[in-house]
């Protein structure tokens, strides 16, 4: 249970050592998020006390690489409750786990006339690899419309999933409006006409339970870095027949069972997809985020960021000048405010924050036809994480609402 009283006087940033040090007040969670001591030590200590290469070697150090490398695939299978460790695939990013499906199953899958759903409000990840598997296949790719206030209707997906649709891929939280996408409708739309539903959970997997057997989702993809992980580990949950059936996206060095001049046999999940060395200290340093987040609680997570979100959004609210882009109730944010200022380039926004210690993204937050679909252009975004404070809210508003002064109107 969490307890409203004392919600926001628990001090999580003493985990980070990064917070610890530097007096910023860091809201741009989104991008990436800061890493707990106990991430940094695991990752370190991977290398400082088993590194060799995983599934390689029949030495003891090696098979202690292995070890801890399967370890933090049962972690993240049982993260997201995943039937089988078999459908967790380690990639670099949540691009790459979207890349490796578009590659491999919608190479493999789609022809002339099919049609893939995607929405308006994607991630380029979640755009570019369906736009390459329509511009190979002759596939048509179709955009459902979302609302000003960022919401897609039930409506709306129904229209744009027909018979020929064979694959539809959404974000579960939008990166820019963060508003909580009805990614059930997608799935169970999908799975009437037999089409496989994609799932980018990168803006999910960090702030909410995922239960990848209860949202029947075929496919999901999300980066270890914004769930306070490493760079460079991310992960593609595939269902087991689907990815079984699919063929290699890389490869080279192990994701075989035999070579010989003329061909191979692929080894068994998940190591088909996983050609080359692995990044086995990242997916330890995954393993470990995934035990500090389940020893904070995503009911304390969830509480934390929307307490947060609340007063960030009623605050900005009062701000002459400031509008907030997608749903207008702090309700429908789930730690992302996108916003503009009347006269003020983001990116001077973005400046004058900084040189208040307070650290925010602007620009097009790599979702280009959303920001043209709602014509606004180049936004700013603040984005909290459990971690930060009543302080840094405060003080990213003290700042915000300095902002049209100090860029000379009013006066
Ligand atoms: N995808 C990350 C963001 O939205 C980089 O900022």
């Amino acid at each position: 249970m969490v307890n409203d009283k004392d919600l926001l006087t628990v001090d999580y940033k003493k985990d980070f050592p990064l917070l610890a040090a530097k007096d910023v007040a860091y809201l741009d969670n989104s991008a990436t998020t800061q890493k707990p001591q106990c991430v940094i030590d695991a990752e370190c200590n991977f290398y400082l006390k088993h590194n060799a290469n995983p599934l390689r070697g029949l030495y003891e150090l090696a098979m202690e690489a292995t070890d801890a490398y399967e370890d933090a695939r049962v972690a993240v299978q049982r993260f997201i409750n995943a039937k089988s460790e078999q459908e967790i695939i380690f990639t670099r990013n949540a691009s790459e786990s979207l890349n490796l499906v578009a590659y491999s199953y919608g190479l493999a899958n789609l022809k002339p006339g099919d049609e893939i759903v995607t929405t308006i409000m994607e991630h380029h990840s979640n755009m570019l690899p369906w736009r390459m598997v329509a511009e190979k296949t002759g596939a048509v790719l179709k955009y459902i419309e979302c609302a000003a206030d960022g919401s897609v209707s039930d409506e709306a997906i129904e229209a744009a999933v027909t018979e020929k649709t064979k694959l539809v891929a959404m974000a579960e939280v939008s990166n820019v409006l963060g508003r909580l996408n009805p990614i059930g409708k997608l799935i169970e739309e999908a799975h009437k006409v037999g089409a496989v539903a994609v799932i980018d959970a990168a803006q999910s997997a960090p702030h909410m339970a995922i239960d990848v057997q209860k949202l029947d989702a075929d496919f999901l993809a999300f980066s270890g870095h914004k769930m306070l992980g490493p760079m460079g580990i991310g992960v593609l949950y595939g269902k087991k027949e689907l990815l079984e059936a699919m063929p290699p996206f890389l490869r080279g060095g192990e994701m075989i069972s035999f070579v010989s001049r003329d061909g191979q046999e692929y080894a068994p999940l998940p190591h088909k997809f996983e050609a080359g060395t692995v990044n086995a200290a990242g997916a330890v340093g995954l393993h470990a985020a995934i035990d500090y987040i389940n020893s904070i609680g995503f009911d304390v997570i969830e509480a934390r960021e929307e307490a947060l979100t609340k007063l960030a959004f009623d605050a900005m609210q009062k701000i002459e000048g400031v509008h907030i882009i997608g749903g207008q109730t702090a309700e429908e944010h789930k730690g992302i405010i996108t916003f503009t200022i009347d006269g003020v380039h983001p990116h001077d926004i973005a400046a004058i924050m900084d040189a208040d210690g307070v650290n925010i993204r602007a620009g097009n937050h790599c979702a280009q036809p959303l920001l043209d679909h709602l014509c606004t252009g180049a936004t700013a975004r603040a984005s909290v994480a459990f971690y930060n404070t009543q302080e840094d809210v405060e003080r990213f508003i003290k700042c915000l609402s300095t902002i049209r002064e100090r860029m000379g109107y009013g006066r």
